[in-house]
Order: C-alpha cells, then sequence, then structure tokens
C-alpha cells in the first residue's frame, strides 16, 4: 500500500478547481472523470486535498489574480500537495505561475494531459502506485451524485481573432471534435444519470468550419438529438453569422433549450469594425429578429464591453439604443482592459477608467432593468424546469424557479406553472 494511502485510508481526494467559462468547465469534469476512473475521490470545492488540479483563465487581469490567489491557497490548505496548474493564464504566462513556487504548469497544449499528470505527481509526492480498487471504481462511477448539467466540449479554438480577445492566443486554430466522438461521450453522460447536456467551445458557433466531413453546428445537434437520449441539450453561444436556416429547425425539437447567448460587445458600427467583429448593428438586430421568429419565447443574453478604445459618447448611445431596442434577459457587461499579445493592446487606451465604470454601470443597470422585465413577462406560462436542488432549478430559458411543494425534485425535469415573482427568482406550481 503506498504511503498515500497508509496517510489517508482512502483513495486520494484530488480538489479540481476551475476558473473562466464553460470550455474550462467542461475539460475539468473530464479530467476529474478520468482521475475517477484510475481511482480517485474529486471534490470541486477548495479544501484540503491531497493534490490539486488548477484549471485557469485569462480574460482579463481580474481572472489572472484570482489564478494566483487560488494556487495560494491551495498551497496553504495542503502544504505536502502537489498542485498542478493549467489553462489559459498558465499557457500566456507559465513563468509568473511557475514563480509562485510548488507547482507544475502545464499549458493548454498538453491539456489532455492533465489528469495523469496528476496521478504522476501523486505517486512521486507520496510513492507507489495510486491502487485502484473495484469497490473504488465502482463507487466512483462518474461521480455525478449532486449533478444535473455537463459541461461537453465540441470544439477549441478560434479562427476571428478579434482585436480585444485574447483567447486566439491562447487556445489556437479551431479544431472540432468529430460527431460521433461528441454523441458517443453525450450518451455516457446521460446513461449516468446526468439530464442536461451543455455544447461547450472557444467558438461553438462555428463548429465544423476546420473540418472537411461536412459537419457542422447544425448537423451536430440534429445527430445529437435523432441518436441520443439527451433529455435537454444547451448550445447557446453562436455569433450572427452563424445562424442559418437548417441551425434554426433544431429548434423545433423541444430538448433543445430555448436560450441564445448572442455577443453584441458594442452598439457602435465604428467600434465593432475597430474590434474586427464580423457584423454590423443593423445585422445584429436582423440575427435577433431571425432567432425571435424561430424560437418563441427564446431567452437572448449578451456580452457588452464599456470603454473600447475610441469609444464616444456617440457611440456609447448607440449600445443604449440597441440594448433598449433588443431588451435581452441578461447582459454582462466588462470595462474594457487591454491584455497582452492582442491587436487592441496596440491601439491608446483612451477612454478615462472612471468614463468606463460610468458607462459600465448605465449598461448594467439597464440591463438589470431589462432582466426584471423579461422575468415579470414570465408569469402565467408553463416552463418545463431542471431541478438543481429539492425545490429549485432552472428553466431551458436559464431563468431561476422554485416551487413551494415540499418535494426532493433534483435531478428531475418537471412542468412548472409561473405563479408570481420573488426578487430575482420565479415562484411555480407543479404542474406534472
Ligand atoms: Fe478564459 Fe480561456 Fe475560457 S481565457 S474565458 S478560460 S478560453
Amino acid at each position: 500500500m503506498s504511503q498515500l494511502h497508509q496517510r489517508t485510508a482512502s483513495p486520494p481526494l484530488v480538489a479540481t478547481l476551475t476558473l473562466g467559462c464553460k470550455l474550462n468547465q467542461a475539460e475539468t469534469q473530464q479530467a476529474a472523470r478520468e482521475l475517477q476512473r484510475r481511482g480517485c475521490r474529486t471534490t470541486d470545492r477548495p479544501a484540503s486535498a491531497d493534490a490539486f488540479l488548477i484549471n485557469t483563465c485569462t480574460i482579463t487581469h481580474v481572472a489572472d489574480r484570482k489564478a494566483r490567489r487560488l494556487i495560494r491557497m491551495a498551497q496553504r490548505l495542503s502544504p505536502d500537495a502537489p498542485v498542478i496548474v493549467t489553462g489559459c493564464y498558465a499557457e500566456r504566462d507559465s513563468d509568473a505561475v511557475a514563480q509562485l513556487g510548488r507547482v507544475r504548469v502545464i499549458g493548454n497544449q498538453r491539456k489532455d494531459a492533465a489528469a495523469e499528470t496528476v496521478l504522476e505527481e501523486l505517486d512521486r509526492r507520496f510513492g507507489g502506485p495510486t491502487a485502484t480498487t473495484t469497490e473504488t471504481l465502482a463507487s466512483a462511477a462518474l461521480n455525478t451524485a449532486g449533478r444535473t448539467r455537463a459541461f461537453l466540449k465540441i470544439q477549441e479554438g478560434c479562427d476571428d481573432v478579434c482585436a480585444f480577445c485574447i483567447v486566439p492566443h491562447v487556445r489556437g486554430r479551431e479544431r472540432a471534435l468529430p460527431i460521433d466522438d461528441i454523441v458517443t461521450q453525450a450518451q455516457s453522460l446521460i446513461d449516468a444519470g446526468l439530464q442536461e447536456i451543455v455544447l461547450t467551445g472557444t467558438q461553438p458557433g462555428a463548429y465544423g468550419r476546420d473540418r472537411s466531413d461536412g459537419a457542422s453546428a447544425a448537423a451536430l445537434i440534429e445527430a445529437l438529438l435523432s441518436r441520443t437520449d439527451a433529455p435537454r441539450i444547451r448550445y447557446s453561444s453562436i455569433q450572427p453569422q452563424d445562424i442559418t436556416p437548417a441551425l434554426l429547425a433544431c429548434w423545433e425539437d423541444a430538448r433543445l433549450c430555448r436560450h441564445v447567448h448572442l455577443a453584441l460587445q458594442s452598439g457602435s458600427d465604428q467600434v465593432l469594425r475597430r474590434m474586427r467583429r464580423r457584423y454590423d448593428a443593423s445585422g445584429f438586430r436582423e440575427a435577433v429578429e431571425r432567432i425571435r421568429a424561430a424560437v418563441p419565447n427564446v431567452s437572448i443574453t449578451t456580452d457588452i464591453i464599456a470603454g473600447f478604445p475610441g469609444e464616444t459618447e456617440s457611440d456609447h448611445r448607440a449600445t443604449v439604443e440597441l440594448m433598449e431596442s433588443v431588451r435581452f434577459t441578461d447582459v454582462h457587461v466588462f470595462p474594457y482592459s487591454p491584455r497582452p499579445r492582442t491587436s487592441a493592446s496596440l491601439l491608446a487606451d483612451d477612454v478615462p477608467i472612471q468614463c468606463k465604470r460610468e458607462r459600465a454601470a448605465e449598461l448594467r443597470a439597464l440591463g438589470e432593468a431589462h432582466r426584471r422585465a423579461a422575468i415579470r413577462d414570465q408569469v402565467g406560462a408553463i416552463h418545463s424546469i431542471l431541478f438543481e436542488s429539492a425545490r429549485a432549478g432552472l428553466t431551458d430559458t436559464y431563468l431561476p424557479v422554485r416551487i413551494e411543494a415540499d418535494l426532493d425534485l433534483t435531478n428531475q425535469i418537471r412542468s412548472v406553472r409561473v405563479e408570481r415573482v420573488d426578487g430575482d427568482r420565479l415562484v411555480g406550481l407543479l404542474l406534472g
């Protein structure tokens, strides 16, 4: 028996901690499943553990700071435990991560080997193989207890290279996974008891653009709907240029969640051009109309950057006007900050910080008012709810709902009629 097992008297516990986007969450979940298959227990809560796998993000300087804080916290929680750091911050600035000491850094290029690296480090630190018993394997299964949704990676990389975005620099060019592999993985997650498959990627809307076998987002979703038993599939992040009649037709199947995340970034044509986005404001409005015509009661959410270089007051007003006309269900607003290696970092960052903050605050307040109105509009509507806890869950349109009955409906999809609104949440009556 290894020293580790003598020390813990149970399979090693690996804390898998994730910062950043759904793609990062998909990759961490994949590594956690591999670790469970190889006899480890995993937790996604910061805890005293035998090893840490930290998957970082570098989308903003705040994300970098959070990564450093998480690494230091892991080192404090378990001073003997190996800390393996991967993800976009590790890829962009491996030296800064290494300087934190007592870490093993693996960039995005080698991320598929993250679980193997954790096992190697456990063996090196505590000696002997981390013995895998059948009992451990059986109890680990996919360790999906308490989980209702799985993030599934369908592609990685981005060929668009928007001026402000660090992601193409740390994720490389587009690489889509084959449809058959995605279908197989999705079905095994459903077989393990998960109810919803969330399709993730750097640029999921561009799925298949790099392949010569005719793969497209529409073909992928049709395959998932026809060849798996997935009760719910969520495919949300797209851009106006990704919308095709075949893709819109996929929403005729109610298992595809009626939620589209269409990142706007700015409502000003001049700013969109400088950002190197592939649409203008009227193209964006038209995309929203096409989605709403094809998908009744759809939720449309967005991201906006406030204070991009050269953004004038009238550019900002164009964003406000576009928000007023579209009325998004949710808006994430980011004050612009330059990222190293991006072409926008060569432009003068000329919007004063106070002005960026004021514009961001105005956009957030407007987004919040629209969100409250969108929530109020649901009173009387019937939704299918995936319960993430005993009495609370999410509509397929990604709105939070609770019921007042004394039942445990965790991980069930049930029909609910919305009766009223309580703060930011819908309150409903269970129908069946
Ligand atoms: Fe962050 Fe990398 Fe995702 S920079 S947003 S974790 S692709």
